[in-house]
């Protein structure tokens, strides 16, 4: 049997900055606590583009193949509207989870009570909120056909996308939700736009059967998703497990974001079906994206790409004491103060990159 292969793409942007962080936290791992991982590092995005003509290059499609589990940094950025469409399609990141069939994306959304001062939201609305996004990652608007942009005999330009979900798609990851939902406090929010659209029509039709199908013990509503946005920010502790589909998934997890104090804390994991061997193709990625407002300055929060990591070792490596053991550290440094320039209080000096992985590893040793 093959050592368990960690693909590394630290990519565009701050993406290399965050990874180098979550790096020596996924290293202190293997020297300290004995975590048999062999990581291989692969270029992807725009620099990747720059250097070989290719976004994705055949080398680094292979390792993400193989590997057991990925931890991707972030794609996009200064040059991308440079890339040719096509180049971009051929390779960019709806390709690439697609095609690892990755359909389960997981953006859980904590409140730290020390990053409170962070959030634009009131304290009281932040205590005790503790839920998940379960977004459908391969389907949707993002892939739907027909899609293009194509000049109409009158000369006007027509751009056009199609919002697509067959019934299997909204079980599967409904599925999913529901077993989530399980072993957490079994509560399920189902998000669409049944009130204009089909597709949302028959979401909604899908989720609720299976629920009185097969989980009776999950208690099922479901918010059109301007309500769900609104809910967001007026009481997000009301959720455990939110379900909705891709484009929506995108937005919400944005918008809630904000509870967790920044966009630069949100890990996520990108899953796909289990195969035959109990295995499973795995994403890690910090919600934030490639930020090149702020790249190579040193600043960018590493928390999303460290906290993946902790995603990484609870849901790939089956190391759950480690991963609560990494969430811990986080917690410790930041009580102790630690901030990056997103989730620093005017007139308190921020840590760089590098200071709050060093405060992470901190801890570690600390608490390990
Ligand atoms: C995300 C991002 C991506 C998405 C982009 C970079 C394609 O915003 O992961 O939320 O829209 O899915
Ligand atoms: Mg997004």
């Amino acid at each position: 049997m093959s050592k368990t292969q960690i693909a590394i793409l630290p990519g565009d942007g701050i993406g290399p900055e965050v990874i180098a962080e979550a790096r020596r936290v996924l290293e202190w791992f293997v020297a300290r606590r004995q975590l048999d991982v062999v990581l291989g590092e692969h270029p992807y995005g725009a620099g990747a583009y720059r250097r070989f003509g290719q976004v994705l290059p055949k080398a680094t499609e292979d390792a993400i193949r193989a590997a057991h589990a990925i931890l991707l940094g972030a794609v996009g950025g200064m040059d991308a509207d440079a890339i040719p469409r096509e180049a971009r399609n051929a390779g960019g990141l709806p390709h690439v989870r697609r095609s690892l069939e990755l359909f389960a994306n997981l953006r859980p959304i904590i409140t730290i009570p020390a990053l409170y001062e962070a959030s634009s939201l009131k304290n009281r609305v932040l205590e005790g909120v503790d839920f998940v996004i379960v977004r459908e990652l391969i389907g949707g608007i993002y892939f739907g056909k027909p899609r293009g942009i194509e000049t109409l005999p009158n000369g006007e330009r027509r751009g056009f996308n199609t919002q697509t979900y067959t019934s299997s798609e909204i079980r599967r990851i409904a599925r999913f939700a529901f077993e989530l939902a399980r072993s957490r406090r079994s509560q399920v929010c189902s998000v669409d736009k049944a009130n204009v659209m089909e597709a949302g029509v028959l979401w909604r039709e899908e989720v609720q059967a299976l629920r009185d199908n097969e989980f009776p013990d999950i208690a099922l509503r479901h918010l059109y998703v301007d309500n769900c946005a609104m809910q967001l920010v007026r009481a997000p502790a009301q959720f455990d497990v939110i379900v909705t589909d891709n484009i929506f998934g995108d937005i919400l997890s944005d918008c809630a974001a904000m509870a967790a104090g920044s966009l630069g804390m949100l890990p996520s994991a990108s899953l796909g079906p289990i195969d035959q061997n109990g295995r499973r193709a795995a994403l890690y990625e910090p919600v934030h994206g490639s930020a090149p407002d702020i790249a190579g300055q040193g600043i960018a929060n590493p928390l999303g790409a460290i906290l993946s990591v902790a995603m990484m070792l609870r849901l790939s490596l089956g190391r759950p004491d480690d991963a609560t053991l990494l969430e811990r550290a986080v917690g410790a440094a930041l009580a102790l103060g630690a901030r990056t320039p997103d989730i620093c209080e005017p007139g308190k000096s921020p840590v760089s990159s590098s200071g709050m992985g060093a405060a992470v590893l901190r801890e570690l040793d600390r608490l390990g």
